[in-house]
């Protein structure tokens, strides 16, 4: 890429998440990621180029030098910081912003800095590959895979229901999706066939913002409302699944295409890795997750200890106070800044990200000894969980040549496992998730209290045909 020779022709809308815009090469596989911030500041460059290009930098230091020991080399592109030209950049917004979905335009574009985060296109293969039939990809943001178990949590329904399932039932009173996800992370993390297939199953039916398909590096289904049509999906991916002992079989069923999809998309490559015991204490179950009823049936499966999903939840167990026992230690840490205000640095509140950091929140002691370096090793701990706890995973599939099967008769499919979106999150962020935490638990507590015992409330309806819909595709497993 020659950066002085860049031509927004070159680059088309990729997507979007709340802090990015990312945008692909038409030719190569590679993505920019552009900042964003709220469209009201947009007269104004909320940073210099100068403060861009060291947040960025930032970002890329976290992820490289903290994140991906602690998920795994293999796992993680971090990128490289790129200065690109402003002429470039402007037009580059106006081609893309038609495309954008409508509910992520409270934020604009960064224009100003001209800086930007270069890394390879995940949805595509790194390697050229001969075979002509295009490459699909999922992505998954998992959200948090556990249940909490520390003694500061206050709010026992904070250990039977997964945070995931009491947000689901605020952000649909809150307008913020119009359904309900049946989605639960327990799930996903749990190990057990039976449960992860269910879970996929729902991210399916309801992506939200949870889950993405790609083809050909081009997202086919979630992201936008026009891209919510579970036919077309269908259509997309049968080709796929009409080879090996289906190659003749013309008539494979809808539920079979999908059934087909998960199990090589998401079964085989995210219960890859190993064996034993990478579970942690993630096999517990959500009272909200529908398979919650029938637990002696999904029994005692454990992660394969080098999966991702493995390395995603332990990372996201570094949070072991939870938020009500993490604020105190924060407040230890604020309190100590406003004495000493040049400790910041030599705390590294904000960075830098490099060995230290991590060594820093690695050797955190067991027990409290009053200290403001076991407080902020703990503030340190937690922010690198909320990153876990917010990542995306991408799992890219090649098919290989028709020849090849597995041992179930599916086709052969080469694929690669990396996680994205590994931004530090700030240190001032601790108290506005208390606070949220706090606007969840008792939002749900309230409406819970309405419900007959011992039934957790759950979800919207789905439309009838839509449900009809689901029924025909997904039979229990
Ligand atoms: N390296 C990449 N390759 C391919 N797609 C990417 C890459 N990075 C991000 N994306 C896509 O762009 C979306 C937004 O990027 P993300 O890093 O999640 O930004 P945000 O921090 O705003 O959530 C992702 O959900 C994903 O679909
Ligand atoms: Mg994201
Ligand atoms: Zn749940």
């Amino acid at each position: 890429m020659e950066l002085d020779k860049m031509d927004e022709n070159d680059w088309k809308y990729h997507g979007e998440g709340n802090k990015s815009l990312v945008v692909s090469h038409v030719q190569h596989s590679r993505v920019l990621r552009l900042l964003k911030y709220p469209a009201e500041d947009s007269e104004n460059a909320p940073q210099t180029p100068d403060q861009a290009f060291r947040h960025i930098q930032n970002i890329v230091d976290f992820s490289s030098s903290v994140m991906r020991p602690l998920l795994g080399e293999k796992f993680i592109h971090s990128g490289e910081v790129v200065r690109l030209p402003l002429e470039f950049v402007r037009q580059l917004s106006i081609k893309v912003q038609h495309q954008r979905p409508a509910w992520r335009c409270n934020k604009v574009m960064d224009i100003y800095s001209g800086c930007a985060l270069c890394l390879p296109n995940l949805t595509l293969p790194s390697l050229h590959q001969s075979t002509h039939t295009p490459t699909l990809c999922i992505e998954i943001k998992p959200k948090c895979g556990f249940l909490p178990s520390s003694k500061h949590v206050s709010k026992e329904i904070k250990t039977k229901v997964c945070r995931f399932c009491m947000h689901q039932h605020y952000k649909v009173a809150s307008g913020k999706w119009k359904r309900s996800s049946l989605y639960c992370p327990l799930d996903l993390f749990s190990g057990n066939r039976q449960r992860m297939h269910s879970a996929i199953k729902h991210l399916i039916e309801e992506p939200q913002n949870n889950f993405k398909i790609f083809k050909g590096g081009q997202c086919i289904y979630g992201d936008s409302d026009e891209l919510l049509d579970l036919s077309s999906l269908l259509q997309h991916l049968r080709p796929y699944f009409l080879f090996g002992n289906n190659r003749f079989n013309s008539h494979m069923t809808n539920k079979a295409v999908l059934n087909n999809f998960i199990q090589v998309s998401s079964l085989n490559v995210l219960l890859s890795g190993g064996r034993g015991d990478g579970g942690g204490k993630g096999r517990s179950f959500c009272e909200a997750s529908l398979l919650s009823r029938d637990r002696s049936r999904h029994g005692s499966q454990a992660l394969p200890s080098d999966s991702v999903l493995s390395r995603i939840l332990q990372t996201q167990m570094l949070d072991n106070l939870d938020i009500e026992g993490l604020y105190p230690l924060y407040r230890r840490v604020e309190q100590h800044l406003q004495d000493f205000p040049k400790e910041r640095g030599r705390l590294q509140v904000d960075g830098p990200y490099g060995e230290a950091f991590l060594q820093k929140l690695q050797k955190c002691p067991g027990e409290d000894d009053g200290s403001v370096e076991f407080a902020v090793a703990k503030v340190h701990q937690y922010r690198v969980a909320m990153t876990a706890k917010d990542c995306s995973i991408m799992v890219t599939l090649v098919p290989s040549s028709e020849e090849e099967e597995d041992d179930e008769g599916l086709p052969g499919f080469s694929s690669s496992v990396s996680i994205l979106d590994l931004d530090p999150k700030p240190f001032d962020s601790v108290p506005r998730q208390l606070r949220l935490d706090q606007k969840i638990v008792s939002y749900f507590l309230r409406t819970a209290a309405a419900l007959p015992k011992g039934s957790v409330p759950r979800r919207g309806i789905y439309p009838a045909v839509e449900r009809e819909d689901c029924t025909l595709l997904f039979h229990p497993v």
